[in-house]
């Protein structure tokens, strides 16, 4: 079967991770003797659009993408565009209008990549931080009293929003998710004790999803307790389930425990497939290295992996997460994981990895 795919690389290094990602499933899909391919449709959206027309997308372009199968995303945002107006205006206006509530970020040790966990060989780490990615932090809901501005005297206000439907269906996922896991675990992250509306009916919930999964372990601790934990107990952790905004942070942390920004995955997921989902790595543009072939594949290409599940081909997501693990294994690394080989190089090696 042929799987449609829009791509936004968009900006910065999204632009060089994506077309890495590009070329390691094409050639996966052309390994696999015509039993599946690839139809790619590139959109030129991000920050450099923008500047010439005045939009982040186009105004059909949520139109133009509801009937792909999937998004492959690469990264938004550049220095000349306010942060809030790229984000806003592409990567979650897709998030929240194609309703992708999951986003699912898989967190474990790669061999040969240097972590400052692994003090001793036997440190475990392997996570999945479940983030809620419709609601919360980053609903959107505030406002900026702009007639006191310049004056000293301005007010913003910016609410989270949390709707029992919202922090169910998450939790439930969260929970799924464990239940397919060696270590049914599911840790809760909240901050209750500071926030005594949305973080406490997020509590509520939890605790009584957590009686239908009487199989699985559970635990709720604070986000500050939570950033300590990922640093002193990573053993002890499997499924992370966590608010927008505090699952943003969570994630970056572990994605650097875990060697590099760069190394991590995500899939922002519309579970029910009513429309399309979209796979990103977890990083962002970095303008600081974009342009010079230093941009660290993998984030990318475990991404592809996720999609590949979504796809329903897990033999093939393994093939790639094997491919991963063979070419950090052989000390195949750009710099961000101390090696000096571009994104090219690592590109290639991942290609050549397939057919071990
Ligand atoms: P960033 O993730 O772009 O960079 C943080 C650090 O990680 C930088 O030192 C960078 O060089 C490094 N890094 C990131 N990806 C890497 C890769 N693939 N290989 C090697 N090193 C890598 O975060 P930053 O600097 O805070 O944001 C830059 C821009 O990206 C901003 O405009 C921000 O709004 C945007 N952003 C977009 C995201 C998205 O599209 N999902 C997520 C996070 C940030
Ligand atoms: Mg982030």
């Amino acid at each position: 079967r042929t799987f449609r795919i829009a791509a936004i690389p968009a900006d910065g290094v999204g632009k060089e991770v994506v077309a890495a990602g590009r070329a390691v499933l094409d050639a996966l899909a052309e390994d696999s003797g015509g039993a599946f391919a690839f139809r790619w449709e590139e959109f030129p959206w991000g920050c450099a659009y923008y500047e010439r027309t005045g939009r982040m997308m186009d105004e059909d372009g949520l139109e133009r993408l509801k009937d792909f199968d999937a998004v492959y995303f690469g990264a938004v945002g550049w220095p000349t565009v306010p942060d809030h107006i790229s984000l806003w205006g592409l990567r979650l206006k897709i998030c929240q209008s194609f309703d992708q509530w999951a986003n699912v970020r898989p967190v474990h040790f790669l061999p040969g990549v240097q972590s400052p966990l692994r003090k001793a060989d036997d440190t475990e780490l392997d996570w999945v931080v479940v983030r809620e990615n419709s609601e919360g932090e980053y609903a959107g809901l505030g406002g900026r009293n702009l007639s006191g501005r310049g004056q000293g005297g301005e007010v913003a206000v910016q609410s989270a929003l949390f709707t029992e439907v919202g922090c169910e269906r998450i939790m439930r996922f969260a929970f799924d998710l464990a239940r397919t896991r060696a270590h049914k675990k599911v840790s809760s992250v909240t901050k209750s004790n500071a926030q005594q509306y949305g973080m406490v009916l997020w509590d509520d919930v939890f605790k009584r999803v957590a009686l239908d999964y009487a199989d699985v372990e559970t635990e709720s601790v604070l986000v500050d307790a939570m950033s300590a934990k990922f640093v002193l107990r990573p053993e002890d952790l499997s499924v992370v389930v966590a608010s927008n905004l505090n699952a943003d942070i969570l994630s970056d942390l572990g994605s650097a425990l875990a060697g590099s920004l760069g190394l991590a995955a995500s899939a922002n997921l519309n579970p029910e497939r009513r429309f399309p989902s979209m796979f990103e790595p977890v990083h962002g543009s970095a303008p600081d290295i974009a342009g010079q072939g230093l941009a660290n594949p993998i984030g990318a290409v475990g991404s592809a992996a996720l999609m590949l599940e979504h796809f329903g081909l897990p033999d093939q997501a393994a093939r790639l997460n094997k491919a991963i693990e063979a070419t950090t294994a052989a000390g195949i690394l750009t710099r961000d994981v101390g090696g000096t080989a571009t994104t090219e190089d690592v590109t290639k090696a991942l290609i050549d990895a397939l057919d071990t």
